[in-house]
């Protein structure tokens, strides 16, 4: 049995790293190809996580590059045809919300072949951001939806879409981050930059909805310089912020500690000992929530509602004189208490292989009843 799993882009790559090894280590049977758009291409966004995942190079890079949405979604599609037309794979797996999620499930649709969806069903309701689309769109023609958390399954039944297809699988991430956190302990990037646990603030802002705008990149930096007196803040930055701090000439010459994107190994280590992270991510609210890390998101929506429901993150919304407020109260040891959410126990990957073996070695999909989450 043939599968290709798609990876692209940074947040990818911790959501394939637990399958591909649970199909390496228990289904000998299953010849599990990882290809590689090309989305991401810098080495700090995509070559240090394979080899921090102890992945061996992809068996496929497709070398597409940045672009805007059509042109990278289009060159994608166009190579990854190539690839699913000479290696006629009985299944692709596709992950989260990025182009490449859509790109290569549109040709694997089209071709006939089935495809699984990891990180089914999340929505932010926001069709402005291209993630939402992305998201979907790929529910939509995808054979398998794996979900994360209990919204997943009732935005996909809202949708119709027949309840067989939805396996509650728990958090594929969370997997990557349980295996590495020994690791990340004895990471040194605490003493590379000067930090005390539990003592800096860990910033992360990339959405084009937030970074694309002049008048909030230059308000968002105000407001770190001004918290940046009294606590040490830390802030990893994404390629597309870096090019709109330059393009727009925005001064950054504060104390805010800037870094390059950061490593798997040592990003978790931050995130475990920050006292507070500031973000725009996906992924991030649920790594806080997971590590019991206060967490505030600077959106206007959030496709992954169980983080605040259920854990320490804190949809802030935009505007930032009430995201200064609500850092004010965290800091001041106003804090929200979470839990950690059903199912994100380390174990995602091992559900989602079990799964899809079964029902494509038996064919009994119809007999998995038991199996498929009742609500
Ligand atoms: C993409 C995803 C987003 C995800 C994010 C994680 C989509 C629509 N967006 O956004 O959901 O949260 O990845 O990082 O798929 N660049 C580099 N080097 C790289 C990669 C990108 O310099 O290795 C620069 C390029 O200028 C590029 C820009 O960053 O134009 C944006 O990259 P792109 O992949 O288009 O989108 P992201 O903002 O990274």
């Amino acid at each position: 049995m043939k599968i290709i799993s798609i990876v692209g882009a940074r947040p990818n790559f911790m959501k394939m790293a637990p399958i591909h090894k649970e199909f390496i280590k228990n289904y000998p049977e299953v010849k599990h190809l990882i290809c590689h758009t090309g989305q991401h291409y810098d080495d700090n966004m995509s070559k240090i996580f394979f080899e921090q995942f102890g992945l061996s190079e992809p068996d496929f890079y497709l070398g597409v590059g940045s672009g805007s949405q059509a042109e990278q979604t289009a060159k994608i599609m166009i190579e990854f045809e190539k690839v699913a037309i000479n290696e006629k794979p009985d299944l692709v797996i596709v992950y989260g919300d990025v182009n490449s999620t859509l790109a290569c499930s549109i040709v694997a649709a089209k071709l006939g072949i089935k495809i699984a969806h990891v990180e089914a069903g999340l929505r932010s309701f926001d069709m402005t951001m291209p993630e939402e689309i992305n998201r979907i769109l790929t529910d939509r023609i995808s054979d398998y939806l794996f979900v994360t958390e209990k919204s997943g399954i009732e935005n996909l039944k809202r949708e119709g879409v027949d309840e067989s297809k939805i396996f509650f699988v728990g958090n594929v991430m969370i997997d990557s981050l349980i295996t590495f956190l020994k690791e990340a302990d004895n990471s040194e990037i605490l003493k590379e930059l000067d930090l005390i646990g539990k003592d800096f603030i860990l910033v992360t802002m990339h959405r084009p909805s937030n970074v694309d705008s002049q008048e909030f990149l230059e308000e968002f930096f105000n407001l770190l310089q001004s918290f940046s007196k009294t606590t040490k803040i830390v802030f990893p930055i994404h390629p597309r912020t870096r090019n709109n701090i330059e393009k727009f000439g925005i001064n950054v010459n504060s104390d805010v500690i800037l870094t390059e994107p950061i490593g798997y190994i040592d990003f978790l280590s931050l995130l475990k000992n920050a006292k507070l992270v500031l973000t725009d991510s996906g992924g991030i609210q649920e790594e806080t929530t997971f590590l019991g890390v206060q967490c505030i998101t600077i959106r206007n929506n959030t496709e992954r509602p169980i983080t605040v429901e259920e854990g320490t993150n804190t949809l802030a919304g935009t505007n930032l004189e009430i995201v200064k407020d609500i850092i004010n109260q965290r800091l001041n040891g106003e804090i929200k208490i979470g839990k950690i959410p059903e199912k994100w126990d380390g174990k995602a990957g091992e559900r989602v292989c079990e799964f899809l073996m079964r029902i494509l070695i038996t064919n009994r999909i119809n007999k998995l009843d038991s199996i498929v989450i009742k609500l």
